[in-house]
């Protein structure tokens, strides 16, 4: 192990590399660490080789329960042919994004790794994923980079951290050297909480996740670009059985937030957009105490299903890309006709 001191962007902290090998692998990822010490340690894979560096930089005091992980296998994430573009129609051409940077929160697991996945099939040529989660979200990095040769990079932050956002936003700038979409998928659900009992700490813990996360990264973000903000139907109605006061009215803030960035921030440029899904396949929802209210959740939904875990990918892809140019501060619910009935 060999430790050395380097020189970063001036207004950043020093950082410190200690470099081991690994097996070899095909394509570039770095993983960004945060941890219980004033350190962060950073992993990245480069040509082969396994480096760990440390970020010196303030570190968040709060902690972040979260749901685990689901035992399905994630599919495979796969490229474009560098060929293909040439042969694409105008129309389709606008839902590609060759050249463009992507920073996904929430990418370690579920539909944010699901819509990493289908931005690096469209052409991104590099993916920050933000996530609280070190061990998911190494090896999200490290399989979509090798599966698909984008350039991917994960940092530990939480998306209450302003700082430790900051400071991964600067790195996303310093390394990419542009930011053009945003996708905030992080988030928490807290279901069958009755409000007269509901735990203040609990309650304030959510809004902080789910919607001060939201903000605190879209304003990181906000250079220019597309942003997305997963909401939810929770957002617009009240979900049934389960009782839920505070994931609602989570979601209903994003929305609100959606539309008064949008508004605020149209003159820059920036196109912000949320999508709302209904029940969707995902670890969130893989508990055993949900499987009775599944049934229901089933049988409330035209379709009959809940949805899969890629089944927003072609809608993350079109909010992302020219395709949607003349759209903002939409909320475009996916649901499987579930807010029909
Ligand atoms: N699954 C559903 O049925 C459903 C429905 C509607 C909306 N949503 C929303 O979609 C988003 C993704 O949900 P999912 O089902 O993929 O969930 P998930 O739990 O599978 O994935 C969420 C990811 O966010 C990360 N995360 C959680 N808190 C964080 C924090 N403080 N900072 C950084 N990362 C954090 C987790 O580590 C995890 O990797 C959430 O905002 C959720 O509310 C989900």
């Amino acid at each position: 192990m060999l430790a050395r001191s380097i020189t970063r962007a001036s207004a950043r902290p020093a950082i410190r590399h200690t470099t081991i090998s690994t097996r070899a692998t095909r394509a570039t990822f770095k993983s960004f660490a945060r941890d219980d010490g004033p350190e962060v340690p950073v992993i990245s894979y480069e040509g082969g080789h396994r480096h760990e560096e440390i970020l010196s930089m303030p570190v968040s005091t709060t902690s972040c329960p979260v749901t685990p992980a689901g035992q399905d296998e994630q599919k495979k994430a796969y490229q474009l042919d560098a060929n293909a573009y040439k042969y694409l129609t105008p129309t389709l051409s606008r839902f590609t994004l060759p050249d463009k940077v992507a920073v996904i929160t929430g990418g370690g697991r579920g539909l944010g790794l699901n819509m990493a996945q289908a931005l690096a099939e469209v052409g991104v040529r590099g993916i920050a994923i933000m996530d609280v989660q070190q061990e998911l979200g190494d090896k999200a990095a490290r399989e979509l980079s090798e599966q698909t040769g984008v350039d991917v990079r994960f940092y530990r932050v939480d998306v209450r951290d302003g700082q430790g956002i900051g400071q991964t936003v600067q790195d996303v700038f310093d390394h990419y050297g542009g930011l053009d979409v945003l996708v905030n998928a992080a988030g928490i659900a807290d279901s069958n909480i009755k409000a007269e009992v509901y735990d203040h700490e609990k309650f304030r813990r959510l809004l902080d996740i789910n919607i001060t996360g939201t903000f605190l990264t879209a304003q990181a973000c906000g250079k220019g670009g597309s942003i997305i903000n997963i909401a939810s139907m929770s957002g617009s109605i009240v979900n049934y059985p389960q009782e839920q006061s505070c994931y609602n009215a989570s979601k209903a803030a994003v929305i609100q937030l959606t539309k008064s960035l949008a508004a605020e921030w149209a003159p820059y440029g920036i196109r912000v957009n949320s999508i709302s899904p209904g029940y969707m396949d995902t670890a969130l929802n893989r508990v055993p105490a949900l499987d009775a209210q599944k049934r229901i959740w089933v049988d409330h939904t035209p379709q009959k299903r809940l949805g899969a875990v890629d089944d927003l990918n072609n809608l993350a892809v079109y909010l992302a890309s020219a395709g949607s140019g003349y759209m903002t501060g939409n909320n475009c619910i996916i649901d499987g006709g579930y807010t029909l009935w």
